[in-house]
């Protein structure tokens, strides 16, 4: 499916070489100011270009087709394009028959028996900046209640952040979460890209002043919800809640969130119990894997089932979780304003302040 949400919907379509990519988003309430400037500003932030990332230029320029009126929702769809313009799709001639590893490539042929080779067609990640301006959208909604959500770069390879400085990370080329990872993270980027290869990241996700009660219970739990819009990132391999993988080797005593004058001690369920917010702050770590495509020769086989050798040309992320933590802040925005939307019928004292 092409389609994200319940009722704060995000419709993408296009491809990595074809025309233009872009979105429909369907449930945005009418009276919502649109702010195109930061909605481009969020879209920079993603885009190409630099030493850390794909080389590949492109303005990322988003296109509001309909929707807008004035600067405000009309209540009616959201449609945008952002126009594909630095394509170089010869790049991509050579591994026309063949499957690259690591990549979508294999299993979108064995699934449609058709594939858009160039750049990987619609299995790449070009598709995400549609995500991240359909994000920027709900952030407009979202603030207007004070809810924020924030990323930033924990780990590269081996390395990891100690220090937790969204604004620092802000700020970092590469979206490190502290200063030592900034530097050691930036050489092994560029050591790994020099080498032909490439590396893989995690991604800190925060949302911040989230009300308590978010989460469809029971099969659109949030952490649920959550865990699925960041694993539906390409390349994304892991996802964590809260104290996450290591809760399940602690002691209940260690693990609980305590709860004392009034609030929580600790909060090692990441904000989420039973599906549903806390109140807390909601605590989310995403895995990236390596890039798959990387510059060494590396065995595959062609269209016909024959063993043969991928070498390929084109330009590609040496680490793509970098430029992914824009994508996580993204996909974490669509989720908290659909619950946003979607809790606001949930009991019937709400209903009555809108309907008595
Ligand atoms: C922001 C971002 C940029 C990416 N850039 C590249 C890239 O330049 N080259 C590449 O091979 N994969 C890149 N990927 C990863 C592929 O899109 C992804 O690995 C591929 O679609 C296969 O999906 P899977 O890894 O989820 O199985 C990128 C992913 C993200 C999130």
């Amino acid at each position: 499916m092409n389609t994200f949400g319940s009722k704060f919907r995000l419709t993408t379509f296009g491809e990595s070489h074809g025309v233009a990519i872009g979105g429909i988003l369907d449930g945005v309430p009418a009276g919502l100011r649109i702010d195109a400037e930061f909605l481009q500003s969020e879209l920079d932030k993603r885009k190409p270009g630099g030493k850390y990332a794909t080389s590949r230029k492109e303005a990322d320029a988003v296109q509001i087709l309909s929707g807008v009126f004035d600067g405000l929702s009309t209540g009616t769809p959201i449609g945008f394009a952002i126009f594909n313009a630095n394509q170089h799709s010869k790049d991509y001639d050579n591994i026309k028959n063949l499957f690259r590893p690591g990549h979508a490539d294999f299993t979108y042929f064995a699934k449609f028996g058709i594939r858009d080779h160039r750049g990987g067609g619609r299995s790449s990640a070009r598709e995400t900046a549609v995500r991240v301006a359909g994000g920027a959208i709900a952030a407009m909604l979202l603030g207007e209640f004070g809810v924020s959500v924030r990323s930033g770069v924990f780990g590269i390879g081996d390395l990891e952040a100690r220090g937790l400085d969204f604004d620092f990370a802000d700020e970092s080329e590469i979206f490190a979460l502290d200063k030592e990872l900034d530097t050691a993270g930036k050489n092994l980027i560029l050591q790994t890209k020099e080498n032909g290869d490439s590396i893989g990241a995690s991604v800190l996700t925060v949302i911040n002043n989230a009300p308590a009660g978010l989460g469809e219970v029971l099969y659109d739990k949030l952490d649920a919800r959550l865990a699925e819009a960041m694993m539906g990132i390409n390349g994304v391999k892991g996802v964590e809640i809260g104290a996450g993988f290591k809760a399940s080797k602690m002691l209940g005593s260690q693990n609980n969130d305590l709860m004392r004058d009034g609030k929580f001690s600790s909060n090692n369920c990441g904000g989420i119990l039973g599906g549903i917010s806390n109140g807390e702050q909601i605590v989310i770590k995403t895995y990236f894997k390596p890039t798959p495509s990387i510059f060494k020769d590396q065995e595959t086989l062609n269209l016909s089932g024959e063993n043969t050798i991928c070498a390929l040309r084109g330009r590609h992320d040496p680490c793509i979780g970098v430029r992914g933590s824009v994508v996580a802040t993204a996909m974490a925005r669509l989720v908290i304003a659909d619950m946003l939307l979607l809790n606001a019928s949930s009991k019937l004292e709400n209903l009555k302040k809108i309907y008595s």
